[in-house]
């Protein structure tokens, strides 16, 4: 496993003007603001819909649903516990649109026989923001088809893979296993874009105020962004890359109309070389993002009315880091505080470059509790719109209050990104959430699954 080798110890870190000075020793010059009231603010979206505040929840998966793809009672006390929390946007984990799409065998699945739970899963969710707030969230499920990063009920790997890549072929699962390379058909891959079409019209009978249809990390729509290499309608030309993507927005208005909002999250760029990775320039072997293509589609996005896009960069694990996906291919360490640097620098140009474009950022957990004020400071200077944080969810649900009510974010309890979140389902193949903030829960399966293993 690669070493994560952070530039300087955030923690120790005593005030907004030391974190300034110590970043810029590295070129980092992140936007902070110690006021961080600008959060507060709603954010209204081109459907006339509002979110209540500038902070969102980043999708998270909890590996935790029931065998038949439905929520457990972990989901429903996760997105109780967020909704009771504060944050004005909460963005339900991946979802996956088949059987065969699930990236573990507990990941939770769009079809008929799972709404009804999921339909009590976002009333209960919304009852406990309205007890709490007087107001529900902004409630988006990210629809997904894991593609290359398949498992089957057994966690054993069963690649659909766009096209051939060298920097991903090695390892196809999450833990790291090598499984046999399946090329999807343009038959199949017809089949998925009607598959996220029906999730949508599900989504909707469930509830929620809007889809995401995902196209970032390794899963099958983003690997579609960058299928160069690919013959055929889905690969080559910037067209037929982004043809499923627009096929299935085109899908869900025909059969919605308004009635339910679209947003993406997307990779801004893939840390992996041309002409296997999204967004880098197109030289081979360069580890260099080029947002033209990026930009090119988020104004398409806009001008279609996809509501928010959020951008973000390949695997969880690996992102945002700096040097990305590669870091697993070359010597380098994986250095956090500038990988977070460069995708809100991308998030900034990219927004400058959209009009009218409504985006959230990735990356604020690393930054410890300046992540209120990076997140504050970004909005102010219009690098984005929502302060999107993702593990600081699991450690620390109730961020957001804190952040509208004390002006803070509390040292004692935000994430440690200590990764452990990520160990157990990596190494212990089982449920995950925060080791060390929600101890009662996760330490006991810490133990069990990871340690002992
Ligand atoms: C355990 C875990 C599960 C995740 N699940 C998802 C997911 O379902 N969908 C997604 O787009 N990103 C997922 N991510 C990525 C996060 O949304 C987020 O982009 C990443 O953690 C970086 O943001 P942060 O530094 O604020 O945590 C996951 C990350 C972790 C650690």
């Amino acid at each position: 496993m690669k070493k994560v080798s952070r530039e300087f110890n955030i923690r120790g870190i005593k005030d907004l003007e030391q974190l300034k000075k110590v970043t810029n020793e590295f070129n980092i010059d992140y936007p902070v603001s110690e006021d961080v009231s600008i959060l507060a603010e709603p954010v209204k979206l081109a459907s006339g819909k509002v979110i209540p505040n500038s902070m969102g929840i980043h999708p998270l998966e909890g590996f935790d649903g029931t065998e038949e793809g439905a929520p457990s009672e972990y989901v429903f006390r996760r997105y109780e516990r967020y909704a009771r929390g504060g944050a004005g946007l909460i963005w339900y984990e991946s979802i996956s649109i088949c059987e065969e799409g699930r990236c573990n065998p507990l990941q939770m699945i769009i079809k008929k026989e799972t709404v009804p739970e999921l339909k009590r899963l976002v009333d209960r969710s919304n009852a406990a923001a309205v007890e709490e707030f007087g107001r529900r969230p902004y409630n988006v499920l990210q629809l997904t088809h894991s593609g290359r990063r398949s498992v089957d009920k057994n966690w054993k790997s069963t690649p659909l893979a766009i096209t051939e890549n060298p920097y991903m072929d090695d390892h196809t699962s999450m833990d790291g296993q090598k499984g046999e390379l399946q090329i999807a058909t343009d038959e199949q891959i017809e089949l998925i874009i009607q598959q996220f079409i029906d999730g949508a019209v599900l989504a909707a009978e469930a509830g929620f105020d809007s889809v995401d249809v995902k196209v970032c990390h390794e899963y099958i729509l983003r690997e579609l962004l960058s299928a160069f290499t690919r013959p055929g309608k889905f690969g080559g030309s910037f067209e037929n890359r982004t043809r499923a993507l627009f096929d299935i927005i085109h899908g869900i208005r025909k059969k919605l109309g308004n009635s339910i909002d679209i947003c993406v999250r997307l990779n801004a760029y893939d840390c992996i070389p041309y002409p296997y990775g999204w967004g880098m320039v197109k030289e081979e072997g360069v580890m260099k993002p080029d947002l033209e293509e990026p930009i090119k589609l988020c104004r398409m996005l806009v001008e279609e009315g996809v509501d928010l896009i959020n951008l973000s960069t390949m695997m969880p694990r690996y992102s945002p880091y700096g040097t990305g996906l590669l870091a697993e291919h070359n010597d380098e360490d994986i250095r956090p505080f500038t990988g977070v640097y460069n995708l809100l620098k991308a998030t900034r140009d990219i927004k400058a470059a959209v009009p009218g474009g409504v985006f959230m950022c990735t990356g604020l957990t690393w930054l410890d509790r300046f992540g209120a004020n990076v997140g504050a400071g970004g909005k102010k200077e219009g690098w984005w719109d929502i302060a999107g944080f993702g593990r600081q969810g699991f450690a620390y649900p109730d961020f957001a209050r804190d952040i509208l009510e004390k002006g803070k974010l509390d040292r004692n309890k935000v994430c440690i990104t200590c990764d452990k979140c990520y160990d157990l389902i990596q190494i212990g193949h089982t449920r995950t959430g925060c080791v060390a903030r929600d101890h009662e829960v996760y330490l006991p399966m810490y133990r069990q699954y990871v340690q002992n293993k």
